[in-house]
């Protein structure tokens, strides 16, 4: 472990701007610098460093960060090797942590000793397979090359029953069967999970090995045997062959979702490399999230069969709220009897990748599944038609996108685009005055996200908020409350960067990631203080407010004494809101 001041001596000590410029040559843009996005594939600049707050942000993907972050992303490096590798261009030593909370050590020493043991074991099956002329046989037989086979760390899991034990220094470590290479059955006897089948290692996000797919070599059951769920390896949650394809996927500006191992390693053999599978589960909505986050196009491809549709449209349910404007989803489905293995052997690179170009975008293929389903000719068969497509369409909430479907669902029923929007209950966007609890709701989310703004634009004016006002839960609210809490543990909290690299991955990135955004057009020499008083008396009122509701409820008798004296405050509040009603104000607090 790192001790945490190390890391913001680190981003004290180092220059964004130098570090991301050895990668991506940046222009000075005002006050910050530009350079086309490393991380989506774009035409026009919008990827923005800021020499006086230390990090990046991509306006067209979102990708932020700091320096750490940066090379983390662009090299696809772990944490600790990032760290490394930044404090050895600034002539700084890593100091390793002694202690730290006793619990927080113990979970990392145990996750590092199920990692030690998945590599252990990858070494292994590598050298077993060098060894076994069946092995590599087969492989030749599906034609794999040596070189391929080396790239994705395949190996082989002899036949036998406790081969690992050479492999590792003690195989009744409890590691091993945390990691899932090891099955304990009845009276504590242990044995390995993979026997006699070829390996195929799963890298997490950081490139270790988190996990195995493991295939007979001929015929038997099951054909595919997975990790179980580790505390390393989430099968819902991982990709193979995403770590591998990074920059592959970059440089296409396209990923295309497989559902087999070999798939992915025969794409890559003839030259798409851009190819990930899912592991033997259906695509999930965490899959489609981090699918979305690599590339704006996403290519899923199955076979043409009905097994192949039906798994397609699962996809499409579970990618359909992640949909948003100006990204691609789009569905390839091969010929009968093939798979992408098979088929990039056949048609090649060129063939494959023209057949991607023609997927069908996710709206197609929902309109066209949707109409196979009801006789559209009919009244009826066009009525179920809208049935049928009504939930999913509420599920998209791209506007963009969700218009067009408005139009071609109607014209497909033959209705007008405002009887379809009467019949969905689609209200056009509401005028005049928001209800008062919306409207108040709204303004306190903006409070709260312009004091994040504050905040991280300027740590040190963390001590001038009270947190006991920070009551709501709406994302900003929560963040702020983090952040405060951060800085309150570390004092020494200097720029934006420090508390975006804390928070990174958390589920407060998304609202610092807007917060980021928003900053990056702030002026160095901008007087941040007024914005921020004025945030602080706008929170101020409303838990006032929201106090005073809370108490009118409540009979006299009822009441602390605490609760007597902020009553009789919050009354005189009232008074002086009703006066203000009254002078034709159209701040209209008042109200019990
Ligand atoms: P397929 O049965 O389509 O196999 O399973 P495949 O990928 O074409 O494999 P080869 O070409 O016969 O070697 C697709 C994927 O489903 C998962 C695996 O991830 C596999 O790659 N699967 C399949 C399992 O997890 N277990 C199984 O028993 C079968
Ligand atoms: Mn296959």
């Amino acid at each position: 472990m790192i001790p945490q001041s190390f890391i913001q001596d680190l981003l004290n000590r180092l220059d964004i701007v130098d570090v991301v410029d050895r990668y991506v040559p940046l222009k000075k843009a005002g006050a910050n610098y530009v350079a086309c996005c490393p991380f989506h594939s774009e035409k026009s600049p919008s990827f923005s460093v800021s020499p006086t707050k230390q990090f990046y942000h991509c306006f067209g993907c979102g990708a932020h960060g700091s320096a750490i972050g940066f090379v983390m992303e662009h090299q696809g490096l772990g944490f600790v090797e990032a760290v490394e590798d930044l404090a050895r261009s600034a002539g700084m030593a890593v100091p390793k942590e002694e202690s730290g909370h006793a619990e927080q050590q113990k979970a990392a020493g145990n996750f590092d000793a199920l990692l030690e043991a998945t590599q252990l074991a990858t070494r292994y099956y590598r050298e077993e397979l060098k060894r076994s002329e069946t092995a590599i046989e087969y492989l030749k037989k599906r034609g794999l090359s040596g070189e391929i086979a080396a790239r994705f760390g395949i190996g082989y899991a002899p036949g036998g029953w406790q081969n690992l034990a050479a492999a590792v220094p003690d195989y009744q470590d409890k590691s091993l069967v945390q990691a899932g290479l090891v099955i304990e059955g009845e009276e504590g006897k242990r044995y390995d999970r993979f026997r006699d089948r070829i390996m195929f290692p799963i890298l997490g996000q950081r490139g270790a090995v988190i996990g195995f797919g493991g295939r007979v070599l001929g015929a038997g059951e099951p054909k595919y045997l997975n990790s179980p769920e580790t505390p390393l390896f989430e099968k819902g949650r991982e990709l193979y062959g995403l770590f591998q394809a990074r920059q592959a996927i970059r440089a296409a500006g396209k990923v295309i979702v497989v559902e087999g191992y070999m798939d992915v390693v025969a794409l890559a053999q003839h030259g798409v490399e851009y190819a990930v599978a899912t592991l033997g589960t259906a695509t999930t909505p965490v899959h489609v999230q981090k699918l979305l986050r690599q590339s704006d196009n996403v290519v899923f491809c199955f076979d043409g069969d009905k097994a192949g549709r039906k798994a397609a449209w699962r996809a499409l349910e579970n990618a359909l709220p992640h949909v948003a404007d100006g990204k691609l989803l789009s569905f390839l489905f091969l010929p009968d009897g093939e798979d992408p293995d098979s088929y990039v052997r056949t048609v090649g690179k060129e063939g494959f990748e023209k057949q991607v170009e023609q997927a069908l975008p996710l709206s197609e293929f929902m309109l066209r599944e949707l109409a196979a389903r009801s006789d559209i000719q009919t009244e009826e068969g066009r009525s179920g038609f809208l049935l049928q497509a009504k939930p999913l369409f509420v599920q998209i909430h791209a506007q963009g996108l969700s218009l067009m479907l408005r139009k071609r669902l109607a014209e497909m029923a033959r209705i007008s685009q405002a009887e379809l929007e009467v019949l969905y209950q689609i209200k056009p966007a509401a005028k005049g005055p928001a209800p008062k609890a919306r409207q108040e709701r709204k303004s306190l989310t903006s409070s709260a996200k312009l004091l994040l703004r504050c905040i991280i634009t300027q740590p040190a004016l963390a001590q001038h908020i009270d947190r006991g006002l920070l009551t709501d839960g709406d994302a900003e609210t929560v963040a702020l409350s983090a952040v405060l809490e951060f800085i309150r543990c570390h004092p020494q909290t200097g720029n934006a960067a420090q508390i975006i690299q804390h928070f990174d991955g958390s589920p407060h990135d998304a609202a610092l990631q807007s917060a980021g955004g928003e900053i990056l057009g702030w002026e160095a020499e901008y007087d941040i203080r007024a914005d921020f008083d004025c945030a602080v008396a706008a929170l101020r009122e409303q838990h006032g407010k929201r106090t005073t509701r809370a108490l009118d409820q409540k009979p006299l008798s009822e009441m602390s004494d605490e609760e007597k004296q902020q009553y009789l405050a919050a009354v005189s509040y009232k008074k002086i809101d009703m006066l203000r009603l009254k002078a034709g104000d159209s701040d209209n607090g008042a109200k019990s």
